[in-house]
């Protein structure tokens, strides 16, 4: 998605403006441009489509510099990826940069066409920056022109806005989409994401819906709006950001997605530090009002999008399983919008990595807004902290899986299983469920992080099996009970980022339809743990290879599944059947990644996808 990157400081702000760039292309993005106060009066602009390293080079072709400047990545949502298209906008002496959608844009293009303004783009964005420009003629001032802009606009933002005749000041908004104030001795900047600033500062304020804040080298002031409708100065705290900026390198691995990969034992090590007891989950970890919220709840609607959807999926076999409390899972983006009837007792249970994904967090508003009706209370599980939907959420679950870059999730998805299996766990206690599974859970949980170091050891197995699964064109992923949303997740990981066509389906729903797909140039990967499932499984593959269809089954040492004539099997350390979820899908991810790198694809960038989803 798009980043934005502003800064005003005292010296050249340029090589902050393109760090910052850097340091958001993880995010997905099509085209990269800069502008800059360069003199008072004087705005210059730089546009390009593609890499921020082509706009390197345009730079260094045609050097910007000033004390003041708005940065931005597009990932085009109006518009093809095109210079024109490209931001910032510009109108007159303001500069705009924008993420978000503008609903209403159409509206006020007419309105400002009819003014006499000329747009150059095909854009929702441009709208704002004429709008503030119009303002400005009537208020003389930059703060209160992009109040009144703002106070236009449908949908959602965070703008970035600069006036040549102002050097000495950005303005920032934010409504519905993340923007954060950073602060240090040399000057203050704006991003879409602290990890954008970490080489300038640690101290951040996050902005809230609503807010729009006036930077200038000595700091910033944030005016929000006050119930009474009325904008006004804000005393919003400043946070130091916690993760180590050393966690935003590759280290020694070809891509941050391997890197990734191979972090899950300290990862989900991260999730589980300070939150088991010796016999149980210690709930109070969860926050002082854990207890009492889960102790209400009777049933949990637990809404995400994408791989965090895929971990609810997993989460409901364990609720229902060990706590007897009925769980149902939804994507974001129809939750929003369904009249969903919400029991006594519900639980908005919500995932995300990033906290800022747009349907998680209008999922999370909805059920507030209605929190008097049935909803006892929200709970956020999420990676990152100061997030929008932590900030929201009655109570929050940090997973603690440090930064992820690659846009395809790793450690952020086992590491948000780990942290719902301890939500189980956490109800089961709170719910008089036996205490000797929780017990063997708890140890169980305990030696995790070295069963998934074990499983790692799989890697090489794996890159060698790849080369042959390179040139297939589609895959069916198949597994029962709680692996099935991880064939999901394995079939995810091999369409993001190696583009070959995949599905996912329950073992048993074979016949009913995909099967008709088989053939030798059909692979199928199955998952095979030791469960009360594993006879049934077996003969599902069965009938996989009395139709000639190619199996590649991760399978327990004591499945009894063994090489043969069309069926490979790599054997995945042996663990309990609650535990084997999370232990499953680091084969998945290491077939996806190697099957990748074969093919030659953007493995940390797959094309036309983007890390964090600020809009619907
Ligand atoms: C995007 C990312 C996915 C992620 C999904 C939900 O599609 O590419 O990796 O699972 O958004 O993001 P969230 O931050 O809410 O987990």
């Amino acid at each position: 998605m798009c980043g934005i990157v502003a800064a005003v400081g005292s010296d050249n702000v340029l090589p902050i403006l393109m760090e910052g760039l850097k340091r958001l292309e993880y995010r997905g993005y099509d085209s990269a441009g800069v502008a800059l106060v360069e003199a008072p009066g004087k705005l210059g602009r730089a546009r390009e489509v593609g890499k921020v390293a082509a706009l390197e080079r345009l730079l260094s072709a045609a050097p910007l510099t000033g004390l003041t400047g708005v940065a931005h990545t597009r990932w085009a949502t109006h518009g093809e990826p095109s210079q024109d298209n490209a931001h910032p906008h510009v109108s007159g002496r303001i500069a705009v940069v924008h993420n978000g959608i503008i609903e209403n844009h159409q509206a006020l293009k007419a309105e400002l066409i009819a003014d006499g303004y000329v747009f150059t783009s095909a854009t929702d964005t441009e709208v704002v920056a004429h709008l503030v420009e119009r303002e400005l003629k009537v208020h003389g001032e930059l703060l209160a022109a992009v109040g009144a802009a703002v106070s236009r606009l449908e949908g959602a933002y965070a703008l970035g806005v600069i006036d040549a005749d102002r050097p000495d000041r950005v303005v920032g908004a934010r409504h519905g989409s993340p923007l954060v104030v950073g602060i240090s001795d040399q000057g203050c900047y704006l991003g879409s994401d602290p990890l954008a600033l970490l080489t300038v500062t640690d101290r951040f304020v996050y902005l809230e819906d609503g807010d729009l804040v006036e930077a200038t080298r000595k700091g910033c002031v944030v005016h929000g709006v006050d119930a009474a409708g009325i904008r006004q100065p804000v005393v919003r705290e400043v946070l130091r950001y916690e993760h180590d900026d050393q966690a935003v390198g590759k280290g020694e691995f070809e891509h941050y997605m391997l890197k990734e990969i191979h972090e899950q034992p300290v990862a989900v090590a991260n999730a589980l530090e300070g939150r088991l007891g010796s016999d149980q989950v210690l709930i109070e970890a969860f926050g002082p009002q854990a207890r009492q919220l889960l102790g209400r709840t009777r049933q949990i609607h637990l809404v995400a999008c994408g791989t965090s959807y895929h971990a609810g999926m997993v989460a409901r076999y364990w609720i229902e399983a060990l706590a007897g409390v009925p769980c149902q899972v939804e994507i974001a983006s129809e939750y929003r919008y369904r009249d969903v009837v919400a029991p006594p007792g519900t639980l908005l249970l919500t995932l995300s990595q990033s906290g800022e994904t747009a349907d998680t967090l209008a999922a999370l508003r909805h059920a507030r807004k209605r929190q008097e009706e049935n909803y006892v209370g929200t709970l956020a599980i999420c990676n990152v902290p100061g997030s929008s939907l932590v900030r929201e959420s009655d109570l929050s679950l940090m997973t603690h899986a440090g930064p992820e870059i690659g846009v395809a999730s790793t450690k952020a998805f086992t590491t948000q299983l780990t942290s719902l299996m301890l939500v189980a766990l956490a109800l089961r206690q709170l719910h008089g469920g036996d205490r000797d599974l929780t017990a063997r859970l708890v140890h169980r949980l305990r030696y995790l992080p070295t069963l998934l170091g074990d499983t790692l050891q799989l890697d090489g197995e794996i890159a060698a099996l790849a080369k042959g699964f390179a040139d297939y064109r589609h895959t069916l992923f198949l597994g029962r009970g709680a692996q099935m949303p991880i064939a999901l997740e394995g079939a995810l990981k091999l369409k993001e980022i190696s583009y070959i066509h995949a599905e996912a389906y329950p073992a048993g729903e074979l016949k009913h339809g995909p099967l008709a797909l088989i053939d030798g140039s059909m692979p199928v990967v199955a998952l095979a743990p030791m469960d009360e499932l594993i006879d049934k499984l077996k003969s599902n593959l069965q009938e996989v290879r009395a139709r000639g269809g190619q199996l590649l089954v991760f399978a327990d040492p004591e499945s009894g599944l063994e090489q043969e004539e069309g069926m490979t099997v790599v054997k995945v350390p042996g663990c309990c059947r609650f535990l084997a979820p999370i232990v499953y899908t680091l084969p998945l991810q290491l077939l996806a990644y190697h099957v990748a790198v074969v093919r030659g694809t953007d493995v940390d960038q797959p094309r036309n996808l983007a890390k964090s989803v600020t809009v619907e």
